[in-house]
């Protein structure tokens, strides 16, 4: 039953681009599309490079130093780069760190993403939320897709490094996930009044 709520939640969008006219409509959310898979990307493999540079020099401990003292000012720096009006952030429902909790209407998207998985549905690349009149947000589902992820997500076994997650985190909700698991979404938001 769930599941059909959170269908009509996304039709409901679509419904309200309709209402807009057709052309106008195709224009606007094609231009959505390509900044968000711009600003997904970007920040994705600028988070990725140096990642696997510091983990092939310093192990995971340089890794771990590396996000939690620098994913957010890399992600600001990408945010530097992209255009007015556009911005781009992770969020998850079990975050890590308290700068990528959700907001509700971010949340409600993350819950269907969840429901889809329940239904055996293979997750699509991207969704699209129309916030307001000029407002949208590409959502980029995040999976648990690589080994390397499990390091630090999954079931910890290296004390040293459980400790050292604990001590920076109190209050870390981002542990014990397996390979395949939803870890949260890449989101940017294109404000098109600016
Ligand atoms: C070396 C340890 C480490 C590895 C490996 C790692 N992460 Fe993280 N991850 C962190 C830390 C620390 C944070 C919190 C700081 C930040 O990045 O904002 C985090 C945050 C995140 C967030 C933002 C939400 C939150 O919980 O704050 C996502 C999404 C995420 N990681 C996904 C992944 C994925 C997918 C992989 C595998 C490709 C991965 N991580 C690998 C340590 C790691």
């Amino acid at each position: 039953m769930k599941i059909f709520k959170h269908i009509v939640l996304l039709s409901l969008t679509t419904s309200l681009l309709v209402a807009a006219g057709p052309k106008k409509v195709e224009k606007e959310l094609a231009s959505v599309i390509k900044t968000g898979k711009r600003g997904s990307k970007m920040l994705l493999q600028t988070l990725g490079k140096n990642m696997k540079k510091r983990m092939k020099n310093g192990g995971v401990m340089k890794a771990l130093d590396f996000c939690s003292n620098e994913a957010y000012s890399l992600t600001e720096s990408v945010n530097k780069k992209l255009p007015n009006g556009v911005r781009v952030k992770r969020v998850s429902e079990k975050f890590r760190s308290p700068a990528n909790k959700p907001t509700a209407d971010e949340t409600a998207v993350l819950k269907s993403f969840k429901e889809m998985q329940k239904s055996n549905i293979i997750l699509p690349p991207y969704l699209v939320q129309r916030v307001n009149k000029n407002t949208y947000k590409y959502y980029k589902p995040l999976l648990i897709n690589k080994k390397v992820c499990l390091k630090c997500h999954g079931n910890i076994k290296d004390i040293d490094l459980k400790r050292a997650i604990a001590s920076r985190y109190p209050i870390d909700n981002a542990l014990g996930y397996k390979m395949g698991d939803l870890r949260g979404a890449v989101i940017v938001t294109v404000d098109r009044s600016k």
